[in-house]
């Protein structure tokens, strides 16, 4: 009987061994698709030269959730981007990177990111292909240079095996890094909140919700445009200067006087859950968001022509602007564990 069990029990150990113990749970071709949910432009990036499988969405994954990206090996893309948060940075105003530096932005949501003609607050990168690239070499972020990252991984076995998957041979190359993770972040879709259903006819809205609805088509939806909630445009929504940073926003990429304090318009689907808000975290609750555009407007020479003399919003209004907003909450992407950390 203990010789049955001995060799039970290592039989047991010896199969669990021959499947890859570090990649799970397995992600299957089924699960990784280029969607345009119904009603939706089309994507800014598609992926015509970047073909997307299972296994480049699971380097692309296991890369995001990798510290090896960062020079000390402590700080991964998912550090700053926590999915319970929509993938911002929960509670956290301006980044913290590698030995507890702090940057200057707030980490935004990661979703629908192949819709972003542009990307960062200020559009300062054009392509989702060469993100990565920012923040691995921000010197507060993870301060690591490609050479090394390339160097790091060609070393590893568990990476050569994935490339080798993703890629058809082990070579490790910076554009293979970028693909890669352009698969796994471009494919995170968010499209099942109440509102999709509300707009598909499956559920359909509260009293109060409808009232918050229709007072966002009024007064918010010429900038947070559906059905991605952002116009993708760069603008001065009246927030006063902050003096520790004193970021010029769009003026930063464009030098130009007329951009000065112009920040994209972020998209609002899940913000419920991605505090705090605006590009330097400056807002702790959605109640203070909707009391800056009713009396917190500042007033300069880029400030949006719409917005002198702010929203008028009541206390009513803005309990049903904020029930609106809570239907944007996509608890299935929050939870999908297609884009949870998979290296443990
Ligand atoms: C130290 C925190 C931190 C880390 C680590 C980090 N990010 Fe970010 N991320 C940010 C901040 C802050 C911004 C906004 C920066 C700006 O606007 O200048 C940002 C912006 C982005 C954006 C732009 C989103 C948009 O809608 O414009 C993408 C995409 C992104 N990060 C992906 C990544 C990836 C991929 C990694 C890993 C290679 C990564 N981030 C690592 C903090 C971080
Ligand atoms: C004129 C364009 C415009 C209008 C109108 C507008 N917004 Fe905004 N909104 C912006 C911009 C631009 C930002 C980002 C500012 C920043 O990061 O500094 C923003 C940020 C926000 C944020 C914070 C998002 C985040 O992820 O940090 C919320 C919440 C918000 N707006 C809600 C609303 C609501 C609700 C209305 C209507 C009452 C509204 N906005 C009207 C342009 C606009």
């Amino acid at each position: 009987m203990k010789n049955l069990l001995l060799i039970f029990s290592s039989f047991v150990f010896i199969t669990s061994c021959s499947v890859d113990p570090e990649i799970k749970p397995i992600i299957g071709e089924d699960d990784v698709k280029e969607i345009v949910p119904p009603g939706w432009p089309a994507p800014v990036y598609t992926y015509s030269a970047n073909t997307l499988t299972a296994d480049g969405f699971t380097l692309g994954r296991t890369l995001f959730y990798d510290p090896i990206l960062s020079a000390d090996n402590t700080i991964s893309c998912g550090s700053c981007h926590q999915q319970f948060a929509a993938f911002a940075h929960s509670g956290h105003d301006v980044s913290h990177g590698i030995n507890g530096l702090l940057g200057n932005r707030n980490a935004p949501v990661l979703q629908n990111l192949n819709w972003n003609p542009t990307f960062m607050h200020d559009g300062g990168i054009l392509n989702i292909e060469v993100m990565p690239l920012a923040p691995i070499t921000n010197p507060v972020e993870m301060n690591e240079t490609m050479t090394n990252v390339v160097a790091k991984l060609s070393s590893s076995g568990k990476y050569k095996q994935l490339f080798t998957k993703a890629f058809g041979s082990d070579l490790v190359n910076s554009q293979r890094i970028f693909r890669a993770i352009a698969q796994f972040m471009g494919t995170m879709y968010s499209y099942n909140s109440k509102y999709d259903l509300v707009k598909s006819g499956k559920e359909s809205f509260t009293a109060q919700e409808q009232s918050g609805y229709n007072l966002f088509v009024q007064k918010c939806a010429s900038c947070h445009t559906e059905p991605l909630f952002t116009d993708y445009q760069y603008r001065n929504n009246g927030l006063s200067i902050n003096v520790v940073y004193n970021d010029s926003g769009r003026a930063h990429i464009t030098g130009a006087a007329a951009d000065r304090y112009k920040f994209k318009t972020p998209s609002l689907r899940n913000i419920e859950k991605s505090e705090p808000y605006m590009h330097d975290g400056r807002f702790t609750s959605l109640n203070q968001c909707l009391e800056h555009y009713n009396s917190g407007i500042v007033a300069s020479p880029t400030l949006e022509t719409q917005l002198v003399g702010g929203i008028p919003l009541t206390p009513q209004n803005k309990a049903d602007l904020i029930a609106f907003l809570k239907t944007l909450t996509d608890t299935k992407y929050l939870t999908d564990s297609r884009f949870s950390d998979n290296n443990f």
